[in-house]
């Protein structure tokens, strides 16, 4: 194998950008570009990765060493730039030669290797800084690369995204998720409906205060799992009732004034604990959870902000009067004009969002009428796997660490 026909570790083309120069430094390989750009590889990776050379699996483009066997044996015999400034290295100690794609390194010297790549980071909003919906056009969704991108992109960067004009049909949510992914199914079913005509408040045929003519504080849904939801998608199919605007508020936004001007409040909110659970026939999910939940360093916001299902403190005796205390802080800001955007529901509209980040909910109907509402549920990984592909067919490059 040589020059330009060198494989890379994954199925990715990559444009040939040579390398200027590499050195060994101990266990690391330092590569550089004319640009100027770096890349500081330890040995051990570059093992790893030395594709069809015991590294990587040539047909399944994945890794085949075990930790295990990665051992002080291991070590680079030899290293040079070749003439078309692709990577060769000869490992010891079974003198295997690799190559390596000049433009594989360079995406990773680039940072496009990482988790964040290939989508926009979320900027957090208020109703004075977005006071109104991101809205493209659900006509064109489903075949239309840019606007599917466009909608994506804004539903990862803001939390939520509206289409407007989406087809009014049964299976349109079905259609959409095949451009996104798997659906998430939960004991409501993989598809569900929302319809405010079918049961009134009290109605005991109903499993969900969704189906009521009541207002709805702001919330998010499934607080009672250990991974709640990612994106809830809700698309209207009919409405002719009055009101029940639907409202949306960014949760980032509302936790980051919480930590500034109540860090009280906040230091409640992220530490103290609460058990959350659906109740049913034939179903007993529970979790106990902040309701901000910050995870891991780098890990999605999680809010687990829905009193329907909150059953429980979790805590000590005596941190329960300003764990309430610092819950109704938070309901109020998140309800507030300061955070809250309401809009109507039109036949067509399709709202995307961020079901563990966007406070969402409902006002009050002010009169009957027939109200239809169709949603899924589709988690994280799946939108920001459909949003890195199409971005990338696109060349959309977004938030990049270096860009
Ligand atoms: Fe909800």
């Amino acid at each position: 194998m040589s020059g330009k026909s060198v494989a890379t570790p994954d199925f990715y083309t990559y444009e040939w950008d040579p390398i200027a120069g590499a050195e060994v430094d101990g266990r690391f390989v330092d590569l550089r570009w004319s640009d100027g750009a770096e890349l500081r590889a330890v040995d051990f990776w570059l093992r790893e990765n030395a594709v069809g050379a015991g590294g990587v699996d040539l047909a399944t483009r994945e890794g085949l060493f075990d930790p295990a066997e990665l051992c002080d044996d291991i070590a680079i015999a030899a290293l040079e730039v070749g003439p078309d400034g692709e990577l060769r290295i000869t490992w010891a100690p079974d003198g295997v030669e690799a190559v390596y794609h000049p433009g594989w390194l360079r995406h990773v010297a680039d940072g496009q290797h990482l988790a964040t790549s290939w989508i926009p980071r979320p900027v957090p909003w208020t109703a004075a800084t977005m006071p109104e919906l991101p809205t493209h056009d659900g006509s064109k969704v489903l075949d239309d690369d840019a606007v599917f991108a466009g909608w994506l992109n804004d539903m990862l960067r803001h939390g939520v995204s509206r289409l407007r004009g989406c087809p009014t049909d049964a299976d349109f949510n079905s259609a959409l998720a095949g451009r996104i992914g798997a659906v998430r199914d939960t004991n409501f079913g993989a598809h569900w409906d929302v319809k405010a005509d079918v049961a009134m408040a009290g109605d005991a045929s109903t499993n969900s205060t969704a189906n009521t003519n009541r207002r709805l504080g702001p919330h998010t849904d499934l607080p009672t799992r250990e991974t709640p939801p990612g994106f809830q998608f809700l698309r209207c199919i009919a409405n002719e009732a009055g009101g029940g605007f639907s409202t949306m508020a960014d949760g980032a936004a509302v936790v980051d004034a919480l930590c500034a001007e109540h860090p009280e409040h906040y230091e409640a909110l992220t530490t103290l604990r609460w058990v959350f659970f659906n109740r049913g026939p034939g179903i007993d999910h529970r979790w106990s959870g902040p309701l901000i939940d910050l995870g891991v360093d780098g890990s999605p916001l999680t809010l687990r902000a829905f009193y329907p299902v909150r059953g429980f403190p979790d805590m000590a005796a005596e941190d329960m009067p300003r764990a309430y205390a610092a819950m109704s802080c938070f309901s109020r800001l998140a309800d507030s004009d300061r955070f809250k955007l309401a809009s109507p529901f039109l036949p067509g509209d399709l709202v995307g969002f961020d079901n563990r980040r966007i406070l969402h909910g409902r006002d009050a109907f002010e009169s009957g009428g027939h109200r239809h509402l169709r949603g899924m549920y589709i988690d994280h990984d799946e939108v920001r796997s459909a949003a890195r592909v199409v971005n990338r067919r696109l060349g959309q490059t977004h938030s990049t660490p270096n860009s």
